[in-house]
């Protein structure tokens, strides 16, 4: 299929971005985080609280399955390449496209965020760290198309994953 997929850190813009691809081509933009959100009545939060991580993790890859569209911009959540069946996934429906911050950049859009359960607590720098450690690797292998985001505005991502897109 030929949807466009965004993978990344938390805090790496997929959302941001995902959205100008979708208004510069005029097509849907899904963003997976809130879907989960909207579908099951409660935050990414309170899912971790009440349930714990692996079954917000189950309801990403039920997301995932049940996602049959086309030509639509897909922006994930950061740990969906946590699971290798997730990445089968994402690489069937389309175009995967890495957004690569620094860590300073993520660190500086993360800061004052209380949304995401895995980075709460006085060392979430320390925590950020180890998870990206695990999982830059993964991103890196899994995507079509890698652009370092820092330090460019939204509309120079956008051009460059546009530019990319059309192509291929
Ligand atoms: C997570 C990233 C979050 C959200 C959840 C877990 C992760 O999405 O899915 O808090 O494991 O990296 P964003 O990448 O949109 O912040």
């Amino acid at each position: 299929m030929n949807n466009i997929i965004l993978i990344g850190f938390m805090g790496c813009g997929k959302t941001t971005v995902g959205k100008n691809i979708a208004q510069r081509l005029d097509i849907p933009f899904v963003d997976m985080d809130q879907e989960i959100q909207e579908k099951s009545n409660m935050t990414i939060k309170e899912i971790f609280e009440k349930h714990g991580e692996a079954y917000f993790r189950d309801l990403e890859t039920a997301f995932l399955k049940s996602f049959n569209k086309s030509n639509h911009v897909l922006s994930t959540g950061g740990g969906i390449v946590t699971r290798a069946e997730n990445i089968d996934i994402i690489k069937k429906l389309g175009t995967v496209v890495f957004l690569h911050a620094s860590f300073e950049q993520l660190m500086k859009n993360l800061e004052k965020d209380n949304t995401r359960p895995l980075l709460q607590g006085d060392n979430y720098q320390e925590k950020a760290r180890e998870l990206l450690n695990q999982r830059e690797g993964i991103y890196l292998g899994t995507a079509d198309l890698i652009v370092q985001t820092t330090g460019k505005t939204v509309s120079e991502i956008t051009d460059e994953i546009l530019s990319f897109v059309v192509l291929n």
